[in-house]
């Protein structure tokens, strides 16, 4: 058992789909938020630059001694891989396997479909994630630049005109291919849920990247007899 906090961060406020998870999940559990709003969006920076800031968000949340860190954005967890599973002793998880594992279980016709930052989609590494754990199954991808800005300025409501054409510009290719799950892999991108799903219907499931890292984390920190006792609710912190 450990009542330390739980770290998570990204480049903005995406990362926040996974801590309202990890608060429905863990109660009990205190987090400390990083978002790294002065900087977003991180998507369309170099890989050296990406990696540079994940150094600096981790140091950051380090100092608050968390007993895990979550890198609760796509394009970090993009460009670190899904070889990190800890940062000295500290437990460590990004977005990228929780998401792949959990559109592998549910595909039923193998065709995934996988919204990202530019830098996310240019690595290709959800759909080497996915074909990690399952060969058979073919990938498209489309990165969505837009989205984040619209998101972090507030254009989140379903019926936004605005939202509405940019989701059906981006979302057009990779309806067309007919996959039935589509994977969130920015975690800003849950914040347009709605309009995402009203534009690709109802026999689409989606994946929520922040939200599965969630249930990872939490069953990481099971698995390491690492949860919290805590009897009554835990708190939020957040920094920015
Ligand atoms: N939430 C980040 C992600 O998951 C947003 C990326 C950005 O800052 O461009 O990729």
């Amino acid at each position: 058992m450990n009542n330390s906090a739980i770290g998570v961060f990204d480049s903005g406020l995406g990362g926040l789909t996974c801590v309202k998870e990890l608060n429905k999940l863990i109660p009990n559990e205190n987090i400390i938020y990083f978002g790294d709003n002065a900087r977003v969006p991180y998507g369309a920076r170099g890989r050296e630059t990406i990696l540079e800031y994940a150094k600096q968000d981790i140091a950051f949340i380090k100092k608050h001694n968390v007993k895990m860190i979550i890198a609760a954005c796509g394009t970090v967890s993009s460009v670190l891989g899904c070889g990190k599973t800890s940062d000295g002793d500290i437990p460590f998880s990004g977005v990228l396997l929780p998401a792949a594992q959990a559109a592998c279980g549910i595909t039923k016709n193998g065709k995934i479909g996988v919204i990202g930052t530019d830098t996310t989609i240019k690595s290709g590494a959800y759909g080497k994630a996915i074909r990690g754990i399952r060969p058979d199954i073919s990938v498209i991808g489309n990165s969505c630049p837009l989205f984040v800005p619209l998101v972090e300025n507030g254009f989140t409501d379903r019926d936004n005109p605005v939202t509405k054409l940019v989701v059906e510009q981006y979302l057009a290719p990779i309806k067309r291919e007919g996959v039935d799950t589509l994977i969130l892999g920015c975690t800003h991108y849950p914040i347009i849920r709605d309009a995402i799903s009203d534009y690709m219907g109802e026999n689409v499931s989606i994946i929520s990247s922040g939200e599965e890292a969630a249930k990872y984390a939490f069953k990481m920190l099971m698995s390491k007899e690492m949860l919290s006792e805590r009897n009554e609710k835990g708190t939020n912190t957040y920094y920015t």
